[in-house]
């Protein structure tokens, strides 16, 4: 059995289609057919059931399925891991939430290309979903996100739960009455919630927030981004619950409140590959809670990595 076998068989799978399975892979269908044939015969199982449209797997299909998908990411991630290693020039690609250049990001970056002259740093701006696949095709090293996603071939670090806060337009009534607010006091605002997609998003955290406390906001208005968010904030639109970190970006038409409720958070999550024992990760790593440290900033224990 060859990985090609794997792949045609994956291909098939998803496609539940032979025709449209030999377009994905830009081959013919009979030489499609035919490596399917050559693999059950190795395998002494059928993988398909025989006449069914759509077409349908069989137990031992299924199985085979699962764990093929899991072979191939893995032989991706060995192939991108071992590049870097036989590299002469070091690099390292950094994934990262938008959300998160508010907060330490930028520091972390000038402090690890100062400490780290010879690795070749980038930066691409992605969701949290994005990076999972960015990490698994070896587009990228590290991803810096807010959503917990489970993949069994990703590593997640949590490295701290950022409170929440609200952004109101100055002179809001709100921000006049109380010291502190809760979200039912929000309840007849409109929030103005983002990114919009893809999702799941920070924006998801935020309306789990009311959902889980069994409250709903009469309005939820959608934006692409923080920076719109903020903007239809100051314009009177509605308020906008934003992380902590966004209160650096002072704005003279918006104001920031605290939440009364220390659940109300983000995680700010590394993502890294499950098998990726490279320096330079570890480096970034040492260097995050050094300078969490001397920032005293409240962060969950490293743990070992
Ligand atoms: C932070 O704000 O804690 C942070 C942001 C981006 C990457 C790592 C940490």
């Amino acid at each position: 059995m060859e990985l090609r076998h794997l792949r045609y068989f994956i291909a098939v799978a998803e496609e539940a289609n032979f025709t449209r399975a030999a377009q994905r892979l830009h081959i013919a269908q009979p030489p499609l057919s035919r490596q399917i044939q050559q693999l059950e015969e190795a395998l002494g199982v059928q993988l398909f059931e025989r006449n069914t449209r759509p077409l349908k797997m069989t137990d031992a299909g299924r199985f085979f399925y699962s764990h093929a998908v899991q072979l191939l990411a893995q032989t991706a991630e060995l192939e991108s891991m071992t590049r870097r290693v036989g590299k002469i020039e070091r690099s390292l690609s950094l994934g990262f939430v938008g959300s998160t250049l508010y907060g330490m990001l930028p520091k972390i970056i000038r402090r690890f290309r100062n400490e780290n002259s010879a690795v070749q740093l980038s930066l691409h701006e992605m969701s949290t979903m994005d990076q999972i696949q960015a990490l698994k095709e070896g587009r990228i090293d590290i991803g810096f996100g807010r959503i917990r996603h489970e993949d069994a071939s990703i590593r997640r670090i949590v490295l701290r739960e950022e409170r929440m806060i609200v952004a109101l337009p100055l002179g809001h009534p709100l921000s006049l009455s109380k010291p502190v607010l809760s979200l039912r006091d929000l309840l007849g605002e409109t929030v103005i919630i983002f990114p919009k997609s893809p999702r799941p998003s920070y924006a998801d955290q935020v309306l789990a927030a009311f959902h889980d406390r069994a409250l709903e906001p009469q309005r939820i208005y959608e934006t692409r981004e923080l920076q719109i968010a903020l903007g239809l904030v100051a314009a009177g639109e509605g308020i906008s619950i934003v992380p902590s970190s966004v209160h650096g970006l002072k704005r003279d038409d918006v104001s920031y409140m605290e939440l009364d409720d220390s659940n109300l958070v983000s995680p700010i999550i590394m993502s890294t590959r499950m098998l990726d024992e490279s320096e330079d990760i570890r480096a970034m790593l040492e260097l995050i809670y050094a300078l969490y440290d001397e920032e005293r900033m409240e962060h969950l224990p490293p743990a070992e990595h």
